[in-house]
């Protein structure tokens, strides 16, 4: 039975490196996916133009908007009518506000978490009964989703606790946006950004997934990992980042095509290096860090 994978917010950016590196790597049929149709047909053209797709015939675009329930249960009908199944999802769309932004942190907690957090979870909720065994999921997670954003006391403890269910998470997440409203939000523990709430929602969450799916009898060894992918040169990041798409899609690829049966990663943070690091650590290594090492190492 051939393959599938799913790349979400794939018009661009970190996402569209990612289609790039699947079609190098992966034998299957793989769907870049994007909420307009005409950017999303256009990055397939750019991919295909290329010439670095193993099976150009492979690549596919499929309409997304991860905000609209009835565009993933669209995609689900599709991938179940035409595969039966789906093997990589790459859960990639995000948004993050620009540090200049004008509007209401309130606001910007609603908008931010609707999107990374909440429409995650809904487009997870649809596609996961499509995994097949050895399914692979990878979360976009980020630095600001490591725990060391966040100070110490009762919030962080929760987050840690391996029985905390993903009601609770969700809950814990809406608790904040409210508590963004009243301008609280830090006084419990969290950072003072929405994004790094976001992140530090999907990257619990992408544990909690992973330990549900591991229970599941019928379809072993689904993995789910979240996954920083460094400080990346595209629209999010203004361009700031030095590290390039394709250095930016490592993580994801590491964690998307993790062999049959491995001993790990299974449910780890994964770093842009590729390594796995401890979400209750020490903040790892920067991408600029790591590079002001290799520079000093002697020639
Ligand atoms: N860049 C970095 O340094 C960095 C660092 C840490 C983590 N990340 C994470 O990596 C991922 C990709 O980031 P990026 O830098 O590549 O961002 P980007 O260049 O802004 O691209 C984001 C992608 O998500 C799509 N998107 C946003 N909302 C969507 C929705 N409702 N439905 C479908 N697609 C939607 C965008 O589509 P449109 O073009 O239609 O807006 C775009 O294709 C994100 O999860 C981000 O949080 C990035």
């Amino acid at each position: 039975m051939e393959k599938v994978a799913v790349v979400t917010g794939a018009n661009k950016g970190i996402g569209y490196g990612i289609v790039k590196g699947l079609c190098q790597k992966f034998d299957g049929i793989i769907y870049l996916t994007a909420r307009d149709e005409k950017r999303g047909q256009d990055a397939l053209k750019s991919i295909k133009d290329l010439n670095v797709c193993k099976h150009p015939e492979n690549l596919r675009f499929h309409k997304l908007d991860i905000l609209d329930q009835s565009s993933i249960q669209a995609l689900h009908n599709d991938l179940k009518a035409q595969h039966g199944g789906l093997d990589i999802l790459v859960n990639n769309a995000a948004i993050a506000f620009k540090n200049s932004a004008t509007e209401s942190f309130s606001h910007q907690a609603e908008v931010t978490l609707q999107t990374n957090y909440f429409a995650l979870v809904t487009l997870c909720h649809i596609l996961f009964p499509l995994l097949r065994p050895h399914a692979r999921v990878v979360n976009l997670s980020s630095s600001a989703g490591h725990l060391s954003n966040m100070a110490e006391g009762e919030l962080k403890r929760k987050l840690l606790d391996e029985s905390l269910t993903e009601e609770q998470l969700s809950k814990i997440m809406t608790d904040f946006v409210n508590l963004a409203k009243e301008g609280k939000h830090t006084e419990v523990g969290w950072p003072n950004s929405a994004y790094s709430v976001s992140k530090i929602g999907v990257t619990k969450l992408s544990f909690i997934q992973h330990a549900t799916l591991s229970k599941d009898a019928n379809r072993p060894d689904i993995i789910v990992n979240p996954v920083h992918p460094g400080y990346v040169d595209t629209d999010m990041t203004s361009h700031k980042g030095p590290l390039t798409i394709d250095e930016g899609a490592h993580s994801s690829l590491v964690a998307a095509l993790v062999p049959q049966d491995a001993k790990e990663p299974r449910g780890q943070f994964i770093w842009f290096d590729g390594n796995i690091v401890s979400w209750d650590g020490p903040k790892p290594i920067s991408v600029n860090a790591m590079r002001a090492a290799l520079a000093a190492q002697p020639k």
